[in-house]
């Protein structure tokens, strides 16, 4: 951190790595513990990125851009690459360049800089604006209804007048509705119970192989087949601009019914979201392949027809729970993630978005569909009811315009250069590889491995991906590399922003090389805690999706161990020895926390819970995805400002109110002293101002919060000793329980629970870091 410790730590390259100074080798970058992994937010804005209005130059080697760390000779106008050491001529048009006159790729602080790329002249003259294609679930009772259909008419009110809009309603069948026709209603109906194939849906739209060239559905990017504007006609009636739909969709939201199908007692509803997200799919793969889209689905409740289905209708049968995944009990569940895994696939190929905004008190699937969101850069909010702030707000988000904009984009492609010797695992994130093999994929896969190049069909501002390397195992002192003391990397994003246009974002980094053999200070000073802290949680997850039986805690605790045991002073069999540099020794707390966190004790959700709280874990901020694993929590008081408190049980007091923040939840709790006062009604009295502001402070900042989250948390407010004081309980390290209460003072809290507190956790780790 101490390299960076400011208060954007990401800078104009919205870059982080767990190390800052890499060790030569891959036996010594083992030795580290924590992966040598780079968390990129390639499109985060910032002010003093600049766009230059043309395509950069390219390495005619390696096809790495221009960039500040270039070596240039301008006698001879000539850049040499730093990736590969090729001399490149600059083309005549760079004929004026100078030390006193470079262009803006040069500037040696434009590390990080925006293309905005000609127009393609074969590709559509107007490109549309994005394409939405709802797909509302109506097995709802009414009043849910009522809630999901005021956010979609809003929803459509907030849109762009020239976006395609698209509307599919499901229960039991599927019906796609023609808004093409504003006097009548026109709907095309499939039926829920069997897999539909691309070609079943578009024949029976209307829109099968007459009429239509070959090739573009589901083939991948062929801007050039779509000439005209469009390859068939089914724009003009499944998808048309909201401006000339609204009224139609308004009117048809208000007559559409709940699903007429009876459920006798004793049944779940027979829900077909599967069907319904296929023929979505199918409609967009006909008729805007390559353009941005996004499948915006409403769920209301588990998928229990056709494909997808995730539980039987047999209500006596529960949603397969972490218990049920555990013991291989979950008959629906593999099946499911295979047709959703084919679903992504389908979508990625056709460049379009799967977004999933679910309502339920029960599961509606999250953990089957989770793929689908994430391998196309999908958004996903998990809310309790429609009618829910966590749902509404969060939905109108995504369509407002203007500084609380989300930047939604599209068409993303990110392809990473390196230097040689440098290999690439893999990336955690919303993304999906496009399996380009070249010389830097490494022969191991972390995430969506085995290439250089990946596809985001949507992200934005706050997108965020974990890109973990590794070293090639070879002999590095004779190679050319050998003698340049830094390392360079190099991340090229490609994507159409939320005008329309191509933008290429180029991010160049570089750091230092050391030999850690010989000194590992260097090393240490580079480390960033936070980030390692952070990549190791989506280490975790991962593992525990994709590993069997993998012990997570155990793993952690391992890691941790061998890393207080490299980077710790001590002397040998000495617990009390034991010290740890400043760069290091907010680490084990963050452990601590991971270890107790949802992330890790899964078995406290549902499996719907855990899949939405990963998604979201990887793929924000470092900042955000450290507050989900390690909540913040301040404490308000009279006589003092409001201040930082210990995630600890000693926090809690009489007089203090504390705002915990644990990202998807913020908790307002107020002591009981604070409680009773406020009870009494005493802010509403002239002489007790100062309570009424002390009441008030942290209402304030929680709004300042939730203002830049998406999605927007839960709100708790509660009162020490009620009994929704457990949502701040459950966060805080257990230094007092019913084991030592006596020892506590007077007006704190104590924790029921067998957990270790994070003192027992700090003598277990020094005892056996120090161990011979
Ligand atoms: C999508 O991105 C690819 C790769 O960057 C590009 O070739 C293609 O033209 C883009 N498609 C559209 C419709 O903008
Ligand atoms: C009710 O549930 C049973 C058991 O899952 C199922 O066989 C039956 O088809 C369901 N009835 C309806 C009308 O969906
Ligand atoms: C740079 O990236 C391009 C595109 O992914 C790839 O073809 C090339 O081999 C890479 N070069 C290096 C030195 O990584
Ligand atoms: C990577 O490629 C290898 C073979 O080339 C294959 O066995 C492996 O499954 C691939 N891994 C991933 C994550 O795609
Ligand atoms: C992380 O994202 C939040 C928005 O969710 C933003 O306010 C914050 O500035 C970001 N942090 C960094 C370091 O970019
Ligand atoms: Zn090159």
């Amino acid at each position: 951190m101490s390299e960076m410790a400011n208060t954007d730590p990401e800078g104009i390259d919205g870059v982080r790595m767990t190390w800052n100074v890499w060790p030569r080798t891959k036996v010594e970058a083992s030795k580290c513990v924590i992966p040598l992994a780079a968390c990129i937010s390639p499109i985060r804005a910032h002010p003093d990125i600049p766009t230059l209005p043309y395509a950069p130059l390219r390495c005619k080697t390696c096809s790495a851009a221009l960039n500040p760390f270039s070596r240039v000779d301008f006698t001879a106008k000539i850049w040499i690459c730093p990736f590969c050491y090729q001399r490149n001529h600059f083309p005549p048009h760079y004929a004026a360049i100078s030390e006193t006159n470079l262009p803006g790729e040069l500037y040696p602080q434009y590390t990080t800089l925006q293309y905005a790329l000609p127009a393609d002249s074969a590709a559509p003259q107007s490109l549309p604006s994005p394409v939405f294609v709802f797909v509302l679930d109506t097995c709802m009772i009414e009043e849910e209804m009522g809630y999901v259909k005021s956010a979609l008419k809003r929803a459509i009110g907030l849109l762009p007048d020239n976006a395609l809009v698209g509307f599919l309603s499901y229960g039991t069948q599927v019906q796609v509705h023609e808004l093409g026709f504003s006097d009548l209603s026109k709907v095309y109906v499939f039926r829920g119970s069997k897999e539909i194939s691309k070609e079943q849906v578009l024949e029976q739209l209307g829109l099968g192989v007459l009429g239509r060239r070959p090739g573009p559905v589901g083939g991948g990017y062929q801007p050039k087949g779509v000439q005209n504007g469009f390859p068939n006609a089914g724009v003009t009636r499944f998808l048309l601009p909201a401006s000339d739909c609204e009224y139609t969709l308004n009117t048809l939201l208000d007559e559409l019914q709940s699903d007429q199908w009876p459920v006798p007692p004793g049944n779940r509803s027979s829900r077909c979201t599967g069907v319904a997200l296929s023929v979505a799919a199918g409609l967009l793969g006909a008729c805007v392949p390559g353009t941005g889209a996004r499948i915006v689905a409403l769920v209301g409740g588990p998928c229990t027809e056709g494909p997808g289905a995730i539980v039987s209708k047999d209500l006596s049968e529960p949603v397969r729970s972490h218990k049920d995944l555990d013991k291989d009990a979950a008959p629906y569940f593999k099946k499911a993630i295979k047709f959703y895994d084919g679903l992504a696939k389908q979508l990625v190929s056709q460049g379009h978005v799967l977004d999933l905004f679910a309502s339920a008190l029960d599961q509606v699937g999250v953990a089957e569909m989770k793929v689908a969101i994430e391998k196309t850069g999908g958004l996903v909010v998990l809310a309790e009811s429609f009618g829910h702030s966590v749902f509404k707000d969060s939905f109108k988000r995504v369509f407002e315009e203007g500084e609380q904009s989300l930047g939604l984009c599209f068409n993303g492609t990110l392809e990473i250069n390196c230097s040689k010797d440098i290999k690439i695992q893999g990336i955690i994130g919303p993304c999906t590889s496009l399996e380009k093999k070249g010389p830097a994929v490494a022969d191991t896969a972390i995430g969506e491995g085995n290439t250089t190049a990946w596809k985001m069909c949507g992200l934005d501002k706050s997108t965020c991906l974990t890109v973990f390397f590794d070293l090639s195992s070879s002999d590095q002192s004779n190679t050319p590399g050998a003698v340049n003391p830094q390392l360079y990397l190099q991340f090229l994003t490609s994507f159409q922003n939320p005008e329309g246009q191509m933008m290429l974002r180029v991010t160049t980094i570089t750091r230092r090389w050391i030999d850690s053999t010989v000194s590992s200070e260097e090393l240490v000073q580079g480390f960033d805690q936070e980030t390692a802290a952070v990549v190791m949680a989506r280490k975790t997850s991962l593992k525990m999706e994709t590993e069997e039986s993998f012990d997570a805690t155990r793993w952690l605790d391992r890691g941790l161990i061998r890393l207080c045991s490299k980077f710790g002073d001590y002397r040998k069999d000495d617990p009390s020895s034991f010290t740890l540099n400043p760069c290091f020794s907010l680490f084990p707390q963050f452990m601590f926390n991971l270890r107790r966190s949802q992330f890790v004790q899964v078995f406290n959700n549902s499996p719907d819970e855990t899949a939405y709280f990963r998604v979201l874990l990887n793929r924000e901020n470092i900042t955000n995805a450290a507050v989900m694993i390690q909540p913040s929590l301040i404490s308000y008081s009279f006589n003092s400002l409001p201040q930082p408190a210990l995630l600890d049980v000693a926090s809690i007091a009489a007089d203090r109110i504390l705002l915990l923040d644990s990202y998807f939840s913020i908790v307002i709790f107020h002591g009981m002293t604070i409680a009773q006062w406020r009870n009494m009604g005493y802010q509403n009295q002239p002489e007790h101002q100062a309570f009424a502001q002390l009441l008030q402070a942290p209402h304030d900042d929680t709004q300042s919060i939730i203002r830049d989250r998406f999605p927007v948390p839960r709100l708790v407010v509660c009162d020490q000793h009620g009994s929704q004081a457990r949502f701040l309980l459950a966060k805080l390290n257990p230094s007092a329980t019913y084991n030592n209460a006596h020892e506590m003072a007077a007006g704190s809290d104590v924790i029921f629970t067998d957990d270790v507190s994070l003192q027992v956790f700090f003598e277990h780790l020094q005892r056996l870091a120090v161990q011979s």
